[in-house]
């Protein structure tokens, strides 16, 4: 073994050498693209062995793995052989341009390599995860949010981005609730558009990057909100709650999808032939690459639907173009071509997805595109880029509670912030934060410092661990970033932070989940604040003092004592890079909070799944009415979400007018419009989410109680009022029937428009 690897670096040596040294010329060997991309694909292809076309079906992880399984894969070896079609997982020109050079060089026919990361909120700016941006419902700051990391991660040599994530969710147990939209499928697909375009616009621009859409399909839908679990479900069901934002990203031109780790009704994602190619490329014409996640091609083996040949074999007809780090499709596709099992052409048009991939990213014309050196400087983490992730995660943050006003805090006084998540760093911008500076920004506590200046003293105490467990907070890490276990007692943890208490007018509980207690692998049962922390903010609270609750978590979290009892409450996520500064501006005022929910937050977890777009079934409750005998509903809780879908409070209050139609009735050809006059009745600036909601009456199949179908981000100034018109065309009235085609049935309509899914005001129209 050792001898053979020094016999490999000694082959590699002199290319090695050559890239440390001087700068790379682009290479001569590469053929440009003078022709059509398909007359290029074709010449190219022709040239190619058996062996050199499932090698660009191959992506493996570069040895310095981030998720899963770290495998040492030879990877560099393995390019020279021509048996790499892409790369994960690195970062850096200067390693990426070493291992292009490989490709470009030693490889047979010279084919470049792509190299994918998951640059899902930011990349060194660090943008808030994405269940908190979803929360902004600001779509064009949304967009510029993938823009500045497209531009920070192609300064960093990457060309592609495992993002974004459009998995919808009812249920807050699944961690990875954190990396999606929340539960809407609206508001889901605009985001997956925005961001789709704020990666990849024109590819003649080196600042461009190439979107995959995951994770196709329905893996937010895991059984138990056990991470991946399976997921069953009706096809009515899917096509009108789950899969429009993958096909609005799809339509957005997202250059490549990923599939989920999930079986469909039966059937993995990974080879499902329905989900792959009917759908996604006969019905909704994608005409990127489909990549599978992390090994999924081996993880069939497990699913119980074949062995290694058979499960790769399935895989590739079912139209998976290229498999992520299983090296199933290397080690048999050869072999199941040869045992007829598979057909050339299965593999020719896999690998021509692969190559045309390239060509649009430009690589044939310049395998060198993305590595210019002194981009990185100058692109990344500018204050440009940092001013915006900040600006995103003020809009992000939920106000839930805010009893008396008693936020936003003046810079008066002492402020006592206490709780483990108040001076961490390591644990603060969120699950996919895999380029952070973590040494670069600053704790809430040394932000707040530094927002307060010599105006408020700001003091802090730890207060508690995390969780009282020590074992449970091992398993919530990943990639290293513990929070920090503080060995001394619960008892002298809690004085400490009493008599800093004792010392402050005001106390701000920095408390919640760590980062990595959402996110992949990260499913909890109880959705509880933890023992110790709710320990900690139940002594706070006996002080005396007034005691603002800031929740960092990557989920809804339980927090139906705490509305009970702490009077105010700020939900903040996991902000990214900017968090501390950010939260600064919105504790002190000088950011009017805006964000609201996209993830119901349940009473109890014994609601879930829940999603305020749910039937109304044949036995309804009452409105407000909680436990009716033969009614839908539980014993022991009422139906009501504790903080519902839209919901979000400001500092100021907004007054809605009665709800006006342009007409009654609506011809199938027609439109007509909804408006409504909101009024910013407090005394500061500030910006409201104005949503629509449709309700189908009356349909062939029964529909949603509400749906989101509109909503607008408008600016207030005090005093300010504001008409909002929103038009509604028969498209948006659509939905799939039994037989799945896309319809909008005569009959009547209700339009309800408000603050929130459940304040709304209601009118109806009928659609002829
Ligand atoms: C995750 C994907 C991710 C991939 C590559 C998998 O474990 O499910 O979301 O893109 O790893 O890092």
């Amino acid at each position: 073994m050792k001898i053979k690897s020094y016999l490999f670096i000694l082959l590699l040596l002199p290319s090695l050498l050559a890239v440390a040294g001087k700068p790379v010329k682009k290479s001569t060997k590469v053929n440009k693209a003078p022709q059509s991309m398909e007359q290029f694909i074709d010449n190219l292809m022709n040239k190619m062995t058996i062996d050199e076309k499932i090698g660009q079906l191959n992506l493996p992880t570069s040895d310095g793995a981030v998720t899963g399984e770290i495998k040492s894969s030879g990877v560099a070896q393995m390019v020279c052989d021509g048996k790499v079609g892409a790369i994960l997982n690195m970062k850096g020109t200067k390693d990426i341009r070493a291992m292009q050079k490989l490709a470009v060089e030693k490889s047979r026919l010279h084919i470049p390599l792509i190299f994918g990361l998951d640059v899902v909120h930011g990349y060194e700016t660090t943008f808030p995860i994405p269940l908190g941006i979803s929360c902004s419902w600001d779509i064009p700051a949304i967009q510029n949010s993938a823009r500045v990391a497209a531009i920070e991660a192609s300064a960093d040599g990457i060309c592609w981005t495992f993002s974004p994530m459009v998995d919808i969710c009812h249920d807050a147990r699944w961690g990875r609730i954190a990396e999606g939209s929340g539960e809407d499928p609206f508001l889901g697909s605009a985001i997956a558009q925005a961001m789709v375009k704020g990666y990849q616009q024109d590819f003649s621009s080196n600042t461009d990057i190439m979107a995959c859409i995951k994770h196709f399909a329905l893996y937010g839908a895991a059984e138990a909100g056990r991470d991946y679990n399976t997921v069953d479900m009706s096809k009515y069901r899917m096509y009108n709650e789950y899969l429009a934002p993958y096909q609005a990203a799809v339509n957005a031109g997202a250059g490549s999808v990923m599939t989920s780790f999930n079986t469909i009704n039966g059937i993995p994602a990974t080879a499902n032939h329905w989900l792959l190619t009917d759908l996604l490329r006969n019905d909704w014409g994608f005409k990127g690459f489909v990549a599978t996640d992390y090994t999924a091609i081996t993880e069939l083996i497990n699913h119980g639907i074949g062995n290694e040949q058979e499960v790769a074999a399935r895989s590739l007809k079912a139209g998976v173009d290229m498999d992520m780090v299983s090296s199933a499709f290397l080690n048999t596709l050869k072999k199941s071509l040869e045992e007829g099992k598979i057909t050339i052409d299965d593999i020719n048009t896999a690998c021509r997805r692969v190559l045309e991939a390239k060509y649009k990213l430009g690589l044939f014309a310049d395998p060198y595109k993305y590595l210019d050196d002194s981009r990185a400087k100058k692109d990344i983490f500018t204050p440009e880029h940092r001013t915006a992730a900040r600006k995103l995660a003020t809009e992000s943050f939920v106000l839930l509670k805010n009893d008396n006003n008693l936020l936003p805090l003046q810079r008066k006084g002492t402020i006592a912030i206490i709780g483990p998540m108040g001076n961490t760093r390591n644990n603060l911008p969120g699950s996919w934060s895999v380029a952070t500076r973590r040494n670069e920004y600053l704790s809430v506590y040394e932000g707040l410092k530094q927002m307060a200046g010599d105006k408020a003293t700001i003091l802090y105490a730890k207060g508690s661990n995390l969780v009282s467990d020590a074992k449970y907070e091992d398993r919530a890490t990943i990639f290293g970033n513990k929070l920090g276990r503080d060995n001394r007692s619960d008892a002298d943890l809690l004085k400490e932070a009493l008599d800093v208490a004792a010392k402050s007018d005001v106390i701000v509980a920095t408390l919640g989940e760590a980062e990595a207690m959402s996110g992949e692998s990260s499913s909890r049962s109880q959705l509880e604040m933890l023992d110790s922390q709710h320990a900690l903010l139940e002594a706070l609270l006996k002080t005396g003092k007034p005691v603002v609750l800031v929740l960092f978590t990557g989920r809804p979290v339980v927090l139906t004592w705490e509305k009970a009892n702490v009077p105010a409450i700020l939900n903040v996520w996991f902000g990214g890079s900017e968090t501390a500064l950010a939260l600064g501006d919105v504790l002190f005022g000088d950011v009017n909070p805006s964000g609201k929910l996209t993830t119901s937050f349940p009473q109890t977890v014994g609601q879930l799944p829940y999603s305020y777009n749910h039937l109304n079934t044949g036995r309804p409750m009452d409105k407000n009415g909680w436990f009716q005998k033969f009614r839908t509903g539980y014993l022991d809780v009422s139906n009501d979400m504790l903080y519902p879908f839209g919901y979000g409070l400001s500092y100021t209050t907004y007054k809605y007018s009665p709800v006006t139609l342009s007409s009654s009735t609506m011809n199938s050809d027609g439109s007509i419009t909804a408006s409504v006059t909101v009024q910013n009745t407090g005394a500061r600036e500030g910006d409201e989410v104005v949503q629509m909601y449709i309700r189908d009456v009356v349909a062939t199949s029964s529909r949603p109680v509400k749906e989101l179908k509109g909503f607008q981000r408008i600016h207030l100034k005090a005093g300010e009022s504001k008409t909002v018109d929103f038009t509604i065309t028969t498209d948006l009235l659509k939905y799939y029937n039994e037989n799945l085609q896309h319809v909008a049935e005569p009959g009547e309509f209700q339009v309800m428009i408000g603050t929130n899914s459940e304040d709304v005001q209601t009118q109806s129209f009928r659609l002829e």
